[in-house]
């Protein structure tokens, strides 16, 4: 996905498509508690605590839409958010500053967001605020029904291979260095492995078995073994 931003430009890492990711809505944004009136007499919020975020449906649905042909698909896209651009995605004004990833800020760090993605559909349904929430359990989905299910959910990722992902993501953000931490100096090599190396280990490894499968195949019927 290491989309062009165009002629000269660097790369955006996004796909510019727009997907329900299937998260949960976040109950820390002061926009759930913003359904009185203010003494201006406006009402930011009214639905309160049941506002669901429409996304990219609301904006086809709403004035701002420029092409009116486009109105017919706001339903399909009703909590469909678009892929942000991946760059410089961990970049912040100071160590200790907590990001908040995704159009409601409810995941904290890379690894809650890779997390989500490998076992959004494996881990139990949670309430809120349960002690085990984005490790063992994750709350229901904002919007369901337009929830994209086909490429994330339950990516059968280890905690290590989770790490590993997070490991890549950091190199996208410009002036990227790797950690120089003591706890980096004592891991091996794999631990700087970024994603590819990963998947080509992987491949290598498959490539090999099954070269070994018809070596052996080959040396039964030579009657070598
Ligand atoms: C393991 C693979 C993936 C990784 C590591 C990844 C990483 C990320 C990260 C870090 C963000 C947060 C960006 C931010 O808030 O600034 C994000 C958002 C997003 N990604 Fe992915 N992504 C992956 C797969 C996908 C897939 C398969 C799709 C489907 C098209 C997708 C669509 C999106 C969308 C729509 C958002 C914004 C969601 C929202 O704001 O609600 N991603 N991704």
């Amino acid at each position: 996905m290491p989309q062009s931003g165009g002629p000269g430009e660097e790369p955006l890492f996004t796909d510019f498509t727009a997907s329900n990711l299937g998260l949960p809505p976040n109950p820390a944004l002061p926009f759930y508690k913003e359904s009185t009136r203010d003494p201006f007499g406006y009402t930011a919020s009214p639905d309160g605590p049941k506002f669901l975020d429409p996304g990219v449906g609301g904006f086809l649905a709403g004035p701002q839409n420029p092409n009116r042909e486009w109105a017919t698909m706001a339903k399909s896209f009703l909590g469909k958010f678009k892929t942000p651009t991946l760059r410089n995605l961990d970049k912040r004004p100071r160590a200790e500053f907590v990001k908040a990833y995704m159009h409601n800020g409810y995941l904290k760090s890379l690894k809650e967001v890779v997390h989500f993605y490998n076992t959004r559909d494996v881990l139990p349904r949670c309430k809120p605020a349960d002690p085990g929430e984005k490790v063992t359990c994750w709350p229901a989905p904002e919007n369901p029904e337009t929830m994209n299910r086909k490429q994330l959910g339950d990516l059968k990722l280890s905690d290590k291979q989770e790490d590993l992902l997070v490991a890549f993501l950091k190199t996208l953000t410009d002036a990227y260095s790797p950690p120089k931490s003591s706890q980096t100096r004592r891991h091996t090599r794999s631990d700087r492995l970024t994603v590819h190396d990963f998947v080509d280990r992987r491949l290598h490894r498959a490539r090999s078995t099954r070269c070994n499968a018809r070596k052996k195949v080959r040396g039964i019927s030579s009657g070598r073994l």
